[in-house]
């Protein structure tokens, strides 16, 4: 059993990070007399294991987790089940899946009778170390991502490696993009360098580095639940990887939210050069995010970005707060409208090696 983190928040429950193996949860789970699970299909087995070892689930309930089903015709979905399941106000909604599943499931359990507690088994890397810790729930809105939601805390995030074993290579790199990112805010014992290690030559210990970003986050949470200051720096690369994903759904292109951060955090180390605050960054970062087998090019022009970026949820009167790092493990934050940090991109000479400049030759609907 690894150590337990806690996030304690003033007139909160406490909400617990624990690990090890899938039985170990059933520890957490004991005296729970009402617990329903909802479940990505794909990890569906997971879901039955939990059902058959724990005598107090009463339902699951299996989704679809994609981006066209993070709406909120699905979180009505759970709540009728929930509703048919006769789940009482102290049930427990036990969430097993990615970060959509989470997203959709907290977001459910939130509103259900006014709020139900839920805890999270994340079986992605992704959310592992970012999605299913720190309480954001929410679905997508008229194709903008999480424009619906509330930030409320699971009472515990349970990490399991052995979870992740099934995990297509390309969703596990999804999660490296966050992993990668935390350590680019803070990098306690060296992580980012383990991370790079591991993810370029398969050495280390991921467990480990899950726990570290996990703590990471936690701190951060811990701090800041409701990202009024220091919590905003986890979105580092997201301004951009938002306004990237907005373009690869307009455009029916796929790209998975970790290729689009890994972006992203190019972007910002870019722009972080343009302004003046670090040197040589973006270099280094290209080069360390390639070799984790990572995208650094930007496949859309900026211009097409700039309308994403000002519908951004966290953009307030035309501002966004940029996360720009300064170095390995340092970042600052910068309010900046987007059509600044596109220019200084663009007048910089910093963006034509990482985008391209017209759209003439792709394929698109837009
Ligand atoms: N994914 C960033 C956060 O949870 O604040």
């Amino acid at each position: 059993m690894m150590q337990e983190i806690e996030i304690r928040l003033a007139g909160q429950e406490i909400s617990r990070i624990a690990g090890g193996p899938l039985s170990g949860v059933l520890r957490l789970l004991e005296g729970e007399k009402e617990i329903f699970i909802v479940c990505d299909r794909q990890v569906e087995p997971v879901g039955k294991r939990l059902m058959e070892a724990c005598e107090g689930v009463v339902g699951m309930m299996p989704i679809v987790a994609s981006e066209e089903e993070k709406d909120m015709d699905t979180v009505l979905d759970i709540c009728g089940r929930m509703m048919d399941a006769g789940l009482s106000r102290g049930a427990l909604l036990l969430v097993v899946g990615g970060g959509i599943t989470t997203d959709l499931s907290g977001f459910a359990a939130s509103v259900y009778k006014r709020g139900i507690r839920y805890a999270n088994i994340p079986t992605t890397l992704l959310a592992q170390v970012d999605a299913g810790i720190g309480g954001k729930t929410g679905v997508n809105f008229e194709s903008y991502k999480n424009m619906i939601g509330v930030i409320r805390q699971p009472v515990f995030t349970y990490l399991c490696a052995e979870v992740l074993e099934t995990l297509p290579k390309r969703d596990l790199l999804s999660g490296a993009a966050e992993l990668l990112k935390t350590f680019l805010i803070d990098n306690t014992s060296g992580n980012y360098e383990k991370a790079v290690r591991y993810l370029s030559e398969g050495e280390g210990d991921l467990q480990a580095l899950i726990f570290g970003a996990a703590s990471v986050k936690a701190g951060i949470v811990a701090r800041d639940p409701f990202e009024k200051d220091e919590r905003r720096k986890l979105n580092l690369g997201h301004t951009f990887a938002h306004a990237i994903e907005h373009q690869a759904r307009l455009r029916g292109e796929d790209l998975t939210h970790g290729e689009a951060v890994a972006i992203g955090t190019i972007l910002a180390a870019r722009l972080s050069e343009g302004l003046g605050i670090s040197t040589g960054l973006s270099s280094r970062l290209e080069r360390d995010f390639s070799a984790a087998g990572l995208p650094v090019r930007c496949p859309y022009p900026l211009a097409d970005l700039a309308e994403a970026m000002d519908k951004d949820k966290k953009a307030a009167h035309g501002r966004i707060s940029f996360v720009l790092p300064e170095r390995i493990g340092s970042v600052v934050i910068r309010d900046l409208t987007a059509a600044v940090a596109l220019n200084t991109l663009a007048s910089s000479g910093l963006a034509p090696a990482l985008c391209p400049e017209k759209d003439k030759d792709r394929k698109g609907n837009d």
